[in-house]
């Protein structure tokens, strides 16, 4: 059984101007101590999907389906079926630390505070506790740093204190939500291999959200690409990044520079993306995709598997795509 295994979720928005259909039809599975990753381009329903998951919704959200953590629902589960997994055994730390690091408290009493309440630990096992998970996110001098304020520390030290604090009850499952993107790149590297080192050495799964597809390429076991708020194609990545055969995926790989073709100007894929508030039948790439036909406009062909564990929400024969001959 899958550690989390989650079934046709949808998100919908209310607003003003009507519905926002965020995320539509998304299955997934993910395995004890496995790295999956989710890219796509900006609103394409990313985080949404692990918010509905983590039931971190806005006010104005509503999502359907089934998501199971460990055999239990947690889909619009009452809170104390979800609040004991989401202290414990599923975390996510967020695109910007501020979001969860308090600017007016000192590092080692938001952790501490952590582990007091769901651990059950004394004050001062828990703050011990709190500078030995700063020294394994690699902060130096962790024991007298770890009683700074969030703001004392630089931005890349700071997304490792929110790495910390997410580690803190030793989750199951970190879900990184684009932890790289407010960073500079050498930073990104660092970080990206610290979440890497830490999966192993903790043996947790790591769902990676990002919409480089660059920082996939030997993180990642497997991978999502979602569009529009669906799953445009899923699989392991390897095969996917050397051969890639969905027509939107193609057009996120030509869109990563390249060490070896430097000399090749970068190509974005034209056009925009979807408006989510009208519910479309057809594929959401359609109007963008230089392989689309009338049918596309009409009907998203299922997600089908066309070679061993790779499935894409594409009929258009593979060889058409890739400019191959049949
Ligand atoms: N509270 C809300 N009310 C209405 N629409 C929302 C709300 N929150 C998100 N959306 C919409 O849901 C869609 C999916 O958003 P989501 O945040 O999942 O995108 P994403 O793939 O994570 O993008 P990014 O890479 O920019 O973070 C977007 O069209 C967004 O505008
Ligand atoms: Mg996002």
């Amino acid at each position: 059984m899958a550690l989390l295994d989650v079934n046709n979720l949808s998100v919908r928005f209310t607003t003003n101007s009507g519905p926002v259909y965020a995320v539509r039809g998304v299955n997934m599975q993910l395995d004890r101590g496995e790295t999956l990753a989710i890219v796509g381009e900006s609103g394409s329903g990313k985080s949404q999907t692990v918010f509905a998951m983590m039931g971190l919704l806005a006010a104005n959200g509503e999502a359907s389906g089934s998501v199971t953590f460990d055999g239990t629902e947690i889909l619009n589960a009452p809170p104390k079926v979800i609040n004991p997994i989401r202290a414990n055994r599923m975390a996510i730390i967020f695109q910007d630390p501020m979001t969860s690091l308090n600017p007016y408290m000192r590092v080692s009493e938001q952790m501490a505070e952590v582990l007091q309440l769901h651990k059950g630990m004394s004050r001062r096992s828990a703050v011990a506790e709190a500078a030995r998970m700063l020294d394994a996110v690699r902060i130096p001098d962790a024991k007298s740093r770890v009683n700074l304020y969030p703001h004392e520390f630089s931005g890349g030290m700071r997304q490792r204190v929110m790495i910390a604090m997410a580690l803190l009850c030793r989750p199951d499952v970190l879900i990184a939500d684009e932890p790289t993107t407010a960073l500079d790149v050498t930073v990104q590297a660092q970080i990206m291999k610290l979440l890497a080192d830490l999966q192993r050495e903790f043996g947790m799964a790591l769902i990676l959200i990002t919409h480089d597809l660059g920082v996939v390429a030997g993180s990642s076991e497997r991978v999502i690409v979602m569009y529009g708020g669906q799953i445009m194609e899923k699989g392991p990545v390897n095969p996917i990044f050397k051969d890639p055969t969905h027509p939107y995926t193609r057009g996120l790989l030509n869109s990563i520079p390249r060490v070896d073709r430097q000399d090749e100007a970068l190509l974005s894929i034209p056009g925009n993306p979807p408006n989510m508030a009208k519910l479309q039948q057809g594929c959401p790439f359609a109007p963008r995709c230089e392989f689309a036909g009338e049918d596309c406009v009409e009907h998203l062909d299922p997600l089908t598997e066309f070679a061993p564990g790779r499935l894409r929400a594409c009929n258009r024969p593979v060889s058409v795509v890739t400019g191959e001959n049949a």
